[in-house]
């Protein structure tokens, strides 16, 4: 029998635990009326959606009233970065972000600078953070409404400085959007949680183990939201649409689970250090991203191999049963570096070299030292394979 596959991608998406199908399953046979009927078959659909919405709000310190249910991440970010911009008729403001920012906020801000709103990128370090020095400079200058910062860099794993940058942006009268998407479930929150720190956070429940096609925008109270789709009441107008109370189901045991994976997670990052260091024992392999303890999530690792395009390693990998990713999954096939690799490494020429094969490994909390052991043998000979 050949040996189980080794998915090492939960930075892309997770499997969904079995109790998210089982209770969307039961929600699918009992619950499946409109949540906007009045009728008990749209009334046990509502309740499924009000419990999830109460679930969501809780991780994130915030309250139920002030959760939307989106189609996933991307469309959340969507709708928070342009309230702020919105209604303007005289001088529209500057958002400020790094250009590690995942696509959802990045091809947002690039949409809104082409409609008046001053695009003001902030410096990154060699290490994948953010720079708050640059920030509290760029703040300093006057003028940014919105400024966006990620909690964890989704391609190497890196943990933001959220608190920092959200209080230097509220020094200067400016709101704060938080990606989590990378976060929840893998890194301790932020103390009082997320809402405590920023006026509008996302979530993405394929990520911890729920299912796909549903996210959440959550926002402090009286925080404006305005919608991006017009046509309906649904979530107080602001996404409208009939929604699936069985999503909201799964997504709201993924949330319970979420909070027990923390431990789990921090457990894998002794295999992973072991995966690392076999990585860098490798000829010609630099890892990217602060590597200090505590600097990035526990389960990722991501390395650049020299002279590897990333798609033949990452399908090379993938033959021999080790599935891992080249860049981020909204990235795939477009052949330029990821602006995170830009961000970090572009004003370093010698180490351009990096840009030619990124792997992000992330692993999962259940990750076994056979898995690592297996998954280094499996890099190991296919380098060496290239080799002779
Ligand atoms: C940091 C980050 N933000 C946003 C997204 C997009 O989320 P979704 O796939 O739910 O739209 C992802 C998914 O890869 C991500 O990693």
């Amino acid at each position: 029998m050949p040996p189980p596959r080794i998915y090492f991608d939960w930075n892309s998406t997770t499997p969904p635990l079995r109790e998210v199908v089982e209770a969307m399953a039961a929600a699918y046979e009992d619950a499946w009326g409109n949540p906007s009927s009045v009728h008990l078959e749209g009334r046990k659909a509502r309740a499924l959606l009000d419990e999830a919405r109460g679930v969501v709000a809780q991780l994130v310190g915030g309250k139920a009233g002030d959760v939307v249910f989106t189609s996933g991440g991307t469309e959340a970010s969507n709708i928070a970065l342009r309230a702020p911009f919105a209604h303007d008729v005289g001088p529209r403001g500057a958002i400020l972000l790094a250009p590690i920012e995942h696509a959802s906020i990045l091809a947002v801000a690039e949409h809104l600078e082409k409609n008046g709103v001053e695009l003001r990128q902030a410096k990154v370090t060699r290490g994948g953070t953010i720079d708050v020095d640059d920030v509290r400079a760029q703040l300093a200058r006057g003028g940014v409404r919105l400024v966006a910062v990620q909690a964890v860099n989704g391609e190497t794993g890196v943990i933001q400085p959220i608190v920092e940058v959200a209080e230097a942006a509220h020094a200067h009268g400016a709101v704060v959007h938080v990606d989590a998407i990378q976060a929840v479930g893998r890194v301790a929150p932020p103390p009082g949680g997320f809402l405590a720190h920023a006026d509008s956070v996302v979530l993405a429940a394929h990520k911890i183990r729920g299912p796909k096609g549903i996210g959440a925008l959550c926002t402090r109270p009286g925080h404006p939201v305005v919608p991006v789709l017009r046509g309906g009441a649904q979530e107080r107008g602001l996404r409208p649409g009939t929604q699936d109370a069985a999503l909201a189901s799964g997504f709201a045991i993924a949330v319970r689970a979420a909070g027990i994976s923390l431990a789990h997670y921090q457990a894998v990052a002794r295999l992973r250090d072991r995966l690392q260091a076999a990585l860098v024992a490798t000829n010609g392999v630099g890892i990217n991203g602060d590597v200090a303890e505590g600097a990035r999530a526990p389960h990722v690792v991501h390395a650049s191999f020299r002279g590897w395009p990333s798609p033949e390693l990452v399908a090379a990998l993938d033959l021999e049963g080790l599935a891992v990713s080249g860049g981020p999954a909204c990235h795939a096939g477009v052949p330029e570096p990821s602006s995170t690799m830009t961000a970090m490494w572009g004003a370093h020429p010698d180490e351009h070299w990096r840009f030619e094969g990124p792997v992000r490994f992330s692993l999962p909390p259940s990750t076994t030292s056979d898995e690592v052991d297996h998954a280094i043998a499996i890099v190991r000979r296919v380098i060496e394979r290239e080799r002779t």
